[in-house]
């Protein structure tokens, strides 16, 4: 499996706190069956997001794990003003690897007016957003159709794995579902951020999908899909 979404590098964002746990998180996520984990520390108004010192750290990490989970570096961007306009000028600074693919999150609070439109314009200019964790933002929990919409405007989605397993409240168990219905839902991801509260873990996720959805569907979620998404290809 492969994990699109985790905060396991140290001392950068609200993931480990340290070497010796963000390691504990690697080796987690192997022994769950996950081969490649893309760290994906925040760019938002709390965390500043340098990635040549980050791609520093990923490959420190990666030296210090071993061949296993092979990392790649990415970005969990938030859609605030400034974020929009750096992302319109230098996508390639965030997005994940060197692929097409852009992990973006919303605010809890609000949408931003002209989202449509970038959308579209990041589209136009060879960059596919995901969408993160739609499922867990108070406003589209209300308005989950609003996700519809923009996987019309060539957006992709990716929902937390652990909102399977019951961590995140019946809501937006209820909203992953609808989503996953209207074929809505693209990747699993674990937005891993420690060992303990919340751990990479895909495989409990996986079982829950496969037997209320199918193994194809669950297949998509966390292989196939994500793979494309490394190998810098369009999703079947
Ligand atoms: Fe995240």
């Amino acid at each position: 499996m492969i994990d699109i979404h985790c905060h396991i590098l140290p001392e950068v964002d609200d993931g480990p706190k340290s070497w010796e746990v963000a390691e504990a998180m690697c080796r987690r996520a192997a022994a769950d069956g996950i081969e490649h984990m893309v760290a994906t520390p925040h760019s938002n108004d709390r965390y500043f997001y340098d990635r040549e010192y980050l791609s520093k750290l990923l490959h420190e990490l990666q030296r210090r794990i071993g061949d296993k989970p092979v990392l790649s570096i990415g970005c969990d961007f938030h859609l605030s003003y400034e974020n929009m306009q750096s992302a319109l000028q230098t996508p390639e600074r965030y997005r994940i690897a060197n692929s097409r693919y852009l992990l973006v999150e919303f605010s809890n609070f609000s949408i931003p007016p002209q989202v449509d439109e970038w959308f579209t314009n990041m589209n136009h200019a060879g960059t596919t957003p995901i969408i993160t964790h739609p499922e867990r933002n108070p406003i589209l929990q209300e308005s989950p159709q609003r996700v519809l919409e923009w996987i019309e405007l060539g957006c992709t989605v990716q929902v937390t794995a652990s909102v399977f397993t019951g961590s995140w409240g019946a809501r937006a168990r209820q909203v992953a579902g609808w989503l996953l219905q209207k074929k809505a839902v693209h990747f699993l991801a674990t937005d891993a951020h420690d060992t303990e509260r919340r751990p990479p873990v895909l495989s409990a996720a996986r079982k829950i999908v496969t037997k209320q959805y199918g193994e194809a569907t669950a297949h998509a979620l966390v292989e196939a899909n994500p793979r494309a998404v490394m190998n810098d290809q369009p999703l079947a």
